[in-house]
């Protein structure tokens, strides 16, 4: 059963302080998080001096290519539900010296998005809130004209070998992952709630980069 949401800041909590090693250690297993973040942020087609607001931005690990996209007179928002992830991203914040970084300690759920809002980044996040459909209607309604909303996640890929499953699900579980989290396609609802939308699939089917462009 998916966790709850208390239990996904106790889970988050827990792994603040090692959080970017961890992730780091997929590469052993051929996972190639820094190549997906930067597919995933190229997706957003920022220009320099846009706001981009990130949904469960965690430790920030988008931050550095996110900087890149927008330069010093763009804006991220970064929003999450654990203090302790924010904390890290706080961190990062000050080690570089940005000063275009808000952080929100928000539920992204209940998140009321900025005016003129031009992008919506969310990596290996969104799956985690049950009402994932319910956001992504809501950044379509925030963007303005051409914004872009894009979705870096976890997927079930059809016909994967049950031996597969469990290794992935093993190799998750310890950021809040569960089956019945498979049920979740935030990608259908950037189809639904963009007029212009693709899905890019990587890592064996595993990973989507899903994009919708604002009418
Ligand atoms: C696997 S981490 C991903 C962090 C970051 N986006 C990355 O790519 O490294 C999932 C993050 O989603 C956050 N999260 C989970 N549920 C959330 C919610 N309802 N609202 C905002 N953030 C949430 C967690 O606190 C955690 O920081």
């Amino acid at each position: 059963m998916a966790f709850s949401k208390q239990e996904v800041i106790e889970i988050y909590r827990r792994r603040a302080g090692w959080y970017d090693v961890s992730a780091n250690l997929y590469y052993l297993i051929g996972f190639r998080e820094a190549a997906y973040r930067k597919k995933a942020v190229a997706a957003l087609r920022l220009q320099p001096g846009e706001t981009v607001v990130e949904l469960g931005c965690g430790t920030g690990l988008n931050f550095s290519y996110l900087q890149e996209a927008i330069g010093p007179t763009g804006r991220i928002v970064g929003v999450d539900l654990t203090d302790q992830m924010l904390k890290a991203a706080q961190g990062r914040v000050l080690r570089n010296g940005w000063s275009n970084v808000e952080l929100v300690c928000a539920d992204a759920s209940l998140y009321e998005f900025p005016q003129r809002v031009d992008g919506v980044l969310s990596t290996f996040a969104l799956t985690l809130l049950p009402d994932y459909d319910a956001v992504i209607r809501r950044g379509s309604n925030a963007l303005s004209q051409g914004g872009r909303f894009v979705i870096l996640d976890f997927r079930k890929p059809e016909n994967t070998p049950e031996w597969l499953l469990k290794l992935m699900l093993l190799i998750t579980k310890p950021f809040g992952v569960t089956l019945d989290l498979a049920e979740r396609h935030p990608w259908e609802s950037v189809a639904r709630y963009f007029s212009a939308s693709e899905m890019r699939e990587h890592f064996m089917g595993f990973v989507y980069v899903a994009r919708g462009e604002a009418a």
